[in-house]
């Protein structure tokens, strides 16, 4: 693509190899790229407060390649990856009379890029479909990897499907707009994926990523680098990628038991804490790595202890998907960049969240 060199490549190896782009403004670049893949008619999939940013920027690169489109809004948040909204989806391509080889863009976070993957994925049994994620979360986590899910009235992503997308267009420049809050639950798992993957990368993040942070280049493609090589080896999460789940057991917990007034990162911020000092007292670890956890958690103007009792952690993350009879697999820490799956029973469980919520590391 001879216009755009400021850009590096991750390659994607599942079923179809895809290509995550990673670079600063890319997003009016975006005409040439989805030109360049073939597609001449687009729908686009975004959030009333992504779009108010950017529309502009995006339909005139979207004019320049002489790309059709139509684009369907929805309000931003969470409580838009509902079954209403999916339909709402799926009507608005039959009516606009999209075929399976035009494209879904899914212009957003998390939640656009879930959504509007479900229903690329189910529309006349699969469509086409890109992601521009604009969120740092949706950069170094969901927009990579395949899951799109829909929330149901009984739980978040009990409806969904693995659909991995054409291609991901990550534009970095576009997080400079983004509230604060939201960014950190990006930074979340950007510290997640280090402690999974890389000593230098953690040691990194001690000093505080912002916005507009000229490492965020480096950092994203660390991270979308070590789950492309997890999401290769097990696609459908049955096992090694479990291990991306560091934290977030105790996370949910602490998602559901504040009625999600804690959003999703900083709730996992507080899980891998408590996961760090458990690997502390399982002797895993030693005090200083432990320390060293939570501080850059804190560092990072993250959470890093609640005031839900163990009891509670315990009750609400035995209802999560991830107990099988009366077991539940956990992810410890053995190092920086050495974490392990462990089943144990739920009554060791118990114990366990209860010395890591009492473990001392002064
Ligand atoms: N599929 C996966 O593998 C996977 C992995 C992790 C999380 N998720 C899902 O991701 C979702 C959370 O994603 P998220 O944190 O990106 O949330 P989000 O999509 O709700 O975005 C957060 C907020 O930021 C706004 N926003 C987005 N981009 C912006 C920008 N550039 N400038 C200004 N505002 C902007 C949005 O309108 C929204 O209000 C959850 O639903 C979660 O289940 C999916
Ligand atoms: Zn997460």
């Amino acid at each position: 693509m001879k216009n755009i060199d400021d850009f590096i490549e991750v390659a994607v190896n599942t079923g179809d190899e895809y290509k995550v782009m990673i670079g600063n403004d890319l997003l009016n670049k975006t005409g040439e790229i989805l030109s360049a893949l073939g597609f001449k008619k687009i729908a686009i999939i975004t959030d009333n407060k992504v779009w108010s940013i950017y529309k502009e920027e995006l339909a005139k690169s979207l004019k320049c390649s002489n790309i059709h489109y139509e684009v369907l809004i929805f309000l931003h948040g969470e409580n838009s990856k509902s079954v209403q909204n999916y339909l709402k989806g799926i009507d608005f391509l039959a009516e606009n009379n999209y075929r399976r080889s035009d494209a879904l863009l899914a212009f957003g976070g998390g939640v656009i890029g879930d959504l509007g993957g479900f229903i690329s994925a189910t529309y006349q049994r699969g469509m086409q479909f890109v992601q521009l994620p604009t969120t740092l979360l949706a950069g170094v986590d969901s927009s990579v990897g395949g899951k799109t899910a829909i929330n149901l009235k009984q739980g978040k992503n009990l409806l969904g499907a693995f659909k991995q997308p054409k291609k991901v267009i990550c534009d970095l420049s576009l997080y400079k707009t983004m509230d604060k809050k939201y960014f950190l639950d990006g930074v979340a798992e950007t510290i997640k994926y280090s402690i999974l993957s890389s000593k230098e990368m953690f040691y990194e993040l001690f000093s505080p990523i912002k916005q507009d942070d000229l490492r965020l280049e480096y950092l994203v493609k660390r991270c979308v680098e070590y789950k492309a090589k997890i999401v290769a080896l097990d696609e459908q999460d049955n096992d090694i990628r479990r291990l991306l789940n560091l934290g977030h057991t105790i996370g949910h917990s602490i998602e559901k038991l504040s009625n999600y007034s804690i959003t999703h990162g900083f709730a996992v911020a507080i899980g891998i804490c408590y996961i760090a000092k458990l690997s502390y007292v399982l002797n895993l670890i030693t005090k200083e790595t432990a320390k060293d956890i939570v501080n850059c958690i804190e560092t990072n103007d993250l959470p890093i202890s609640t005031n839900f009792t163990p009891e509670e952690i315990f009750q609400n993350s035995i209802l999560d998907k991830k107990c099988e009879d009366d077991t539940i697999t956990v992810i410890l820490i053995q190092d920086i960049s050495s974490c392990v799956l462990k089943k144990i029973s739920l009554l060791k469980w118990k114990q366990y969240i209860k010395s890591a919520m009492e473990a001392n590391l002064d």
